[in-house]
């Protein structure tokens, strides 16, 4: 009886299969406005997409050469192991021919010249084991010769002293004087992970966080399609468009206006860093400008490029080598070493990485579970949980191959995972934001959130002026620190999300096609056009064909909550576009009393999706007139 009651409550037209199917469904949290389900990510729809690949180490041999920070000095050295040569001589050397002088390496410091261009020094310089490295760069390529061939190359990104940032730190511990010593913060990001992948792939890591009082975010939700306009809110509290008029990134001097938090966070006395894998594709820099000047304190962005361009690059199915590391690993280590360097000062850090998931592939990430497991105990170990707050989160779920086309994968791809750590010393003196994160576990939350928390942070234990200068995300104003209690009759517009990425709404699939759904699927086509008409100010135009329906691929109806206005229901429809044959998907809400339609977001889901970038945006997106 009860059930019966359950499924008639707002669900239009179910069979009885559907009904049944949707009564043993879990839920991460389900309110009157939202309910978001908690799905098995060994589905039998990815099940077979999904297989655990071992981490390989990237060498057999073991690397020569190490930095070492030298706190008496205060300089970094660089170190080399010389009774190690012999397994590189005998793999690049003819044994046969007598060593005529022993190995010699040297040093070449990574210059950046700009975003896009980076030197190394005039020559390589020679040293012998335990040289002094200059302060004023933070990377560098090593290489060893023997016999007129160099039989070893290496990298080393170092996190020298600078006397500014120096000045910085101990001039606000003065101002802070009497007060409680600022909370630092790290932000670990691996790209294109949901909570479900999480559990399917790295499941070490997850355990670890479960066991050791991480809180989970579960109803974490994203607010758009990829990684730029999910991490714009979390990083300035603006969605995508406003960046573009505001501070377009597009342009030379485009980012410098931007305010980022953690030029916030440098303003405020902290010392910052930044660091990103797969230099190419990186956040603010494909097909963008990118920061005319170095937007942190430690910048990684040159070393990697430097090292992208001269380390042995090995790029397999499932993992990418970058020298004796794989390439992710180089920021993750990075990260370890800022922190560490910075320990007992208020530093604010930003580490992403795209190299091990990012891709259509479930498989891949199942590689740096161990690793990553490690990593959450060396963070432990090495004393930074006891300091500082962390984050640990993706910006979204998959976005490519074939796990992403199945129901599972829609719901994938809107929620990321999201981890937070809380020192000690904090969960004692504000018990309530433990209440708060215990409860915001099973809450609806978005990057906006997230910008709000990282303001928050700032606040805390800070003087009493600070409260005016940090006010809201500008973009969604309703959003708030998850440091307090969300509520749990939150929308997704209240959280800046819109219908088209909700999560909170599950959706059922029928067949029979009526008049509206064909008028929802011109509607879609010509918001398609629109966009495309728009996109680089209308720069296309006249040179691309404008799309027209197909025919309609799939057509699902919104499942209704309990507050929901009982004449605007939410419809997602596929269909398919001439002359590229593409296929789009869209979400269209619509007002039964006045029959009023409209688009609330669209996403391009064909199988093999192009790169639709700029000047290839011509060829693949729409076809030359
Ligand atoms: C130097 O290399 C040798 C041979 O690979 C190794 O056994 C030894 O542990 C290394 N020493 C150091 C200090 O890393
Ligand atoms: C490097 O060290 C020298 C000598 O201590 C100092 O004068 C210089 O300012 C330092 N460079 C930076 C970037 O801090
Ligand atoms: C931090 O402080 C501790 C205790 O005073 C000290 O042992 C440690 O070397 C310091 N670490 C850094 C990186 O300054
Ligand atoms: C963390 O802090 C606690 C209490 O102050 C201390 O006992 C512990 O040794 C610290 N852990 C590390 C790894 O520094
Ligand atoms: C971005 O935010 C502005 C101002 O809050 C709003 O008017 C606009 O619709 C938003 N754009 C998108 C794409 O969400
Ligand atoms: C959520 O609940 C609060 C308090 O019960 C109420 O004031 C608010 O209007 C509700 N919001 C929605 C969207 O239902
Ligand atoms: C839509 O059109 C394409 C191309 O003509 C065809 O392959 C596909 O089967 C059609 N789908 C439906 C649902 O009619
Ligand atoms: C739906 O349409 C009716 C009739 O025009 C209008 O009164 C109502 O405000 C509309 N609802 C919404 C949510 O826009």
């Amino acid at each position: 009886m009860g059930t019966t009651k359950l499924c008639l409550n707002g669900i239009l037209l179910v069979s009885f299969l559907q009904c049944a199917a949707l009564i043993n469904k879990k839920y991460i949290l389900s309110s009157v406005t939202c309910k978001i389900e908690d799905a098995d990510p060994f589905d039998e729809a990815v099940k077979n997409n999904f297989e655990r690949i071992e981490y390989k180490r990237c060498s057999t041999l073991q690397p020569l050469t190490w930095v070492a920070y030298n706190e008496r000095s205060q300089y970094y050295q660089l170190h080399i192991n010389w009774t190690g040569f012999r397994q590189y001589l005998r793999m690049d050397l003819d044994l046969t021919a007598p060593l005529t002088s022993s190995p010699r390496c040297c040093y070449m410091a990574v210059e950046r010249l700009t975003e896009q261009n980076i030197g190394l020094g005039e020559n390589c310089e020679q040293f012998s084991s335990g040289v002094q490295l200059p302060n004023s760069t933070i990377g560098f390529i090593v290489q060893c010769y023997a016999q007129g061939k160099r039989i070893y190359t290496n990298g080393h990104a170092t996190v020298p002293e600078q006397q500014q940032v120096r000045e910085r730190l101990k001039q606000w511990v003065n101002r802070r004087k009497g007060k409680q010593s600022a909370l630092s913060v790290l932000l670990i990001g691996i790209d294109s992970v949901s909570r479900q992948q999480l559990m399917r792939a790295m499941p070490m890591t997850k355990q670890q966080l479960e066991s050791s009082g991480w809180f989970e975010l579960a109803g974490y939700n994203k607010v758009a399609a990829n990684t730029l306009p999910n991490l714009l809110p979390l990083t300035t509290g603006y969605n995508r468009s406003s960046v573009m008029s505001l501070c377009d990134p597009r342009e030379e001097l485009g980012l410098k206006r931007c305010k980022f938090i953690w030029k916030l966070y440098q303003e405020l006395g902290y010392v910052t860093a930044f660091g990103e894998d797969d230099t190419p594709i990186n956040t603010f820099n494909l097909n963008m400008r990118g920061f005319r000047s170095v937007p942190v304190d430690y910048y990684l962005r040159p070393y990697l490029m430097a090292a992208e361009q001269w380390l042995d690059v090995k790029i397999g199915d499932s993992q990418t080598c970058l020298g004796f590391h794989h390439a992710s690993e180089h920021v993750y280590e990075y990260a370890l070493e800022f922190t560490r360097r910075y320990l007992n000062d208020s530093f604010f850090g930003f580490f992403w990485t795209n190299t091990h998931s990012h891709g259509g592939s479930i498989s891949r990430t199942t590689v740096m579970d161990e690793y990553m497991r490690e990593y959450l105990n060396r963070l432990r170990n090495y004393g930074i949980l006891n300091r500082s707050i962390v984050f640990f989160l993706s910006d979204h779920g998959l976005r490519a191959g074939p796990t992403w086309q199945t129901p599972l994968g829609w719901l994938e791809d809107r929620l990321p995972f999201l981890y937070i750590w809380l020192p000690p010393h904090l969960q004692q003196s504000h018990p309530e934001f433990v209440q708060s994160l215990r409860v915001n576990r099973q809450r609806l939350t978005s990057p906006y959130d997230l910008y709000v928390t990282l303001k928050h942070i700032l606040r805390i234990g800070s003087p009493n002026h600070l409260k005016d200068l940090l006010g809201d995300a500008v973009d969604c104003l309703s959003c708030q620190s998850l440091l307090l209690p969300v509520p749990i009759n939150r929308t997704c517009a209240d959280a800046g999300i819109s219908d088209h990425w909700c999560a909170c709404r599950s959706y059922y699939r029928y067949s029979t096609l009526s008049d509206r759904d064909y008028i929802m699927a011109q509607l879609l086509v010509q918001h398609v056009n629109s966009l495309y008409n728009n996109y680089h100010n209308s720069k296309f135009v006249s040179r691309c064909e404008p799309l027209t329906l197909v025919n309609i691929t799939k057509t699902y109806l919104g499942r209704r909550h309990t507050a929901d206005n009982p004449t605007i229901s939410l419809h997602r429809i596929q269909v398919m576009m001439m002359p590229t044959f593409s296929t789009y998907e869209g979400t269209i809400w619509y007002n039964s009393s006045s029959q009023e339609m409209q688009v609330t977001g669209v996403s391009r889901i064909d199988k093999i999706k192009p790169n639709c970038h700029d000047e290839q945006f011509r060829i693949k997106i729409c076809s030359c007139r």
